[in-house]
This record gives structure tokens, sequence and C-alpha cells, in this order.
């Protein structure tokens, strides 16, 4: 059989600084636990539009629609800023979500004990946190028909529509269960369906992919002002938290800084399984290209060396090696190691973007 294939689309500003340590990592696994992997590379963003004249060519697009995995840097940079909208940076990672229909956005909120300090709640609140966020991507109110600004009895409306059909619930649902399945095995549906029709039908429908499909799984639902509230006041009473796009996009902000740096955050979109079983999927830091540290080595990698961890868990099944890299990470935060953002107010010696990532690799040979 072949072996999986990865697309490594590395982007702008600190995009490729971060992706060539998550290379090395792809290239240890390889060496070292029999993982060989098609590695690809091509480009996006400004650096797709400086080539090609726009951020994504049409090649680079159907070789993402074929790979196993895409694994993606960050796009973006003052130098593109004013571009016209059409060929912007940020419409090159649209098009892939949007052309790969990745409805599933998975948002980990987990804290690294050496970090929980860094919180702005209580260290006790979330030591030890791991919660994953599961956010409709590609429909609701985002997406909805009728939207615009219209004239109105003489005043201006703006007006979006929350919209989403049964299937288009369903799928996400079944996403969030199967996760939750590999985790902890419980499930929170958020919603309005106190005031929302759409809420009502979301309730509705996952309720009953839960029954039919996955009644071993514990499902419970909050409405999502409610959720807000108790991933503040309690966040380890949830696992998996499964919410449509708008109220996902604010949860998953509000669920990923608690943990603390933006140099720390992972995420996946999923779309639906392919032809071998895996799903279409893009995994990216949550974070940007970083103009302001951009190519000084000062930027962390862990965000984009946990996306790589979550392709492994995702798109390879292979958890335990997931799980094998993540406590890496683990130890060497443990150990003190801290990139410049991790810094605190009392200060140190950070390492710069290579020597974090020589420390995880380190940690990798120290496993085994
Ligand atoms: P940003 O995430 O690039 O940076 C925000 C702040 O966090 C900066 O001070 C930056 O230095 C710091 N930071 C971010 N990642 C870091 C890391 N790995 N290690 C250490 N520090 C890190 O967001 P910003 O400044 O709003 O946007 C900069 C550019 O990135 C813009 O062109 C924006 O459009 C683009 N962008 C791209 C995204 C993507 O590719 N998914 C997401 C967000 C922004
Ligand atoms: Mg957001």
């Amino acid at each position: 059989m072949a072996n999986p294939s990865i697309l490594i689309l590395a982007g702008d500003g600190i995009g490729p600084e971060v992706m060539a340590e998550v290379k090395k990592i792809i290239s240890w696994y390889g060496d070292k636990r029999g993982l060989v992997f098609d590695v690809s590379e091509d480009l996006v963003g400004g650096a797709a539009y400086d080539v090609h004249g726009k951020p994504l060519a049409d090649e680079t697009m159907a070789r993402a629609q074929e790979v196993d995995a895409v694994l993606l840097g960050a796009v973006g940079g003052p130098k593109y800023d004013n571009l016209d909208f059409s060929v912007k940076p940020e419409r090159g990672l649209l098009r892939l979500r949007k052309e790969m229909d990745l409805f599933s956005n998975l948002r980990p909120a987990q804290c690294f004990d050496a970090l929980a300090d860094f919180s702005s709640l209580k260290k006790d609140v979330v030591a030890g946190l791991d919660i994953m966020i599961v956010r409709e991507l590609t429909s609701g109110v985002y997406f909805g028909m009728p939207r615009g600004i219209f004239e109105e009895n003489g005043e201006r409306v703006g007006i979006n529509t929350q919209r989403y059909t049964e299937s288009e619930i369903e799928r996400v649902a079944r996403s969030a269960f199967e996760l939750a399945k590999r985790r902890g095995n419980k499930v929170c549906s958020m919603e309005k369906a106190n005031v929302m029709e759409s809420g009502i039908l979301w309730r509705e429908v996952v309720q009953r992919v839960h029954d039919e499909e996955y009644p071993e799984v514990e499902l419970s639902h909050m409405y999502a002002d409610n959720g807000a509230m108790q991933l503040v006041r309690w966040p380890k009473q949830f696992d998996v938290i499964v919410t449509d796009n708008l109220f996902g996009d604010i949860l998953s902000d509000c669920a990923a800084m608690l943990t603390g740096s933006l140099g720390m955050l992972p995420s996946a979109s999923l779309g639906a399984p392919m032809e071998n079983g895996r799903p279409k999927a893009m995994y990216e830091p949550v974070h940007g290209s970083a103009p302001d540290i951009a190519g000084q080595g000062k930027a962390n990698p862990i965000a984009c060396i946990l996306s790589f961890a979550m392709a492994l868990r995702y798109s390879f099944d292979q958890g335990d090696e997931a799980t094998r890299l993540e406590k890496a990470i683990e130890k060497v935060l443990a150990d003190g190691v801290r990139t410049a953002d991790l810094m605190g107010p009392e200060g140190g010696t950070p390492v710069s973007t290579v020597e974090m990532g020589a420390k995880i690799i380190e940690a990798l040979d120290a496993s085994l």
C-alpha cells in the first residue's frame, strides 16, 4: 500500500519557520517509528501570489483534494494588505476550506501543567484541562440567505440568516460523537433552542443521531450562553462540545484562551470520508503569520507541531504516536524550556524556534 500522503503549505511570515520544525518531526517518525509519509510541498497565501498572481494555484487545490492531509502554516502579511480582496492571502485558505468542504472544525483547549500559571483563571480550574470544541464551519449565519443591508421604511436594515439543514447538523454531530468515542465519551451540544428555531432543530437532530447511532456516548444539551459561563466557571466538566458556526467561533476562542498562548493552539478541519475511509482534512495552528516576529527565529513552533499530532490522531489512526508527541512537548515545557511568547514577567532566556524543535526531538528520542 502507498504511504499516507501529506501536502505541506507553509505560507507566509512565521509559517515556514514553524513548519520547518514540523518537517523534522515528520522525518523523525519515518526514521524512528517506521511511519513514512509521502510529503509534498507547495505555496499558499502571499507566497503563492508572488509566483502565480493568486493565493492558491488550481494545481495546488487539486493536490489538496487528493492527499490524506494538508498541513498549513499561516498566510498574510503587511506586504499583501493592499491587494484586491479577491486575491488576498486569506482567500487561499478560504478556498481550501470551502472546496474541500471541511465542515467540522476541531479546536482543542488543552492545558499543559507547566503553563497552568499562564491562564487568566485559577491554576486548579485549568491544570490538566483537555476539552475539544467542534464547530460547524461551512453553514449557519455566516452563509445563510437572505443577507445584506437593505432599505426598509426609510431606514437601513442589516440582515443575516441562521440556517441549518438536517443533513448539515447530522454530519457535524456524527463527527463529534466519533471524536468522543476516542476521548472521554461525552458530548455536550450547545445552541439557543429557547429562542431560535434553528436551535430547536439542532437539538432534535443531535439527539436523534445520538439515539440511533451513538447511544453509548453520554449526551447533554446546554444553551450556548450558559455554556460560555460554564466554560469559564469549571471547564473540566466538558469533554467534546459540538455547536454551530457562530457560537463555535466565540466559544472556541474563549475556551482556547483558558490555556494561555496563541503559540500553543492547534486546529483541525475535517470533511467527509474519502474512498480510503480517511476524512478530508487540513491541520493548522490557530495563530497567523506574526509579521512582528517573522524572520527572527522567535516563533513558537508548538501550535504547528500539535497540529501535526492531531493529524496523526485523526487522519492516520496513530493515536498512541500523537500522545507520544504531546508528552514530549509536555516534558520539554516541564523542563522549563520556553520560547519568548511563553515567558512570564519573571523573565529568563527564551529559546529560538529551532532550539524548541530540537528539544522536542530530544524528548521524542528519550521516549523510545
Ligand atoms: P497573529 O496570530 O499573526 O499574531 C498575533 C500576536 O501573536 C503577534 O504579536 C504575534 O507575534 C504573536 N504570535 C502569533 N503566533 C505566534 C507564535 N507561534 N509564536 C510566538 N508568537 C506568536 O495575528 P495578527 O497579528 O492579527 O495577524 C498577522 C497576519 O496574519 C495578518 O496578515 C492576518 O491576516 C494573518 N492571519 C492569518 C491566519 C491564518 O493563516 N490562519 C490567522 C490569523 C491571522
Ligand atoms: Mg474567531
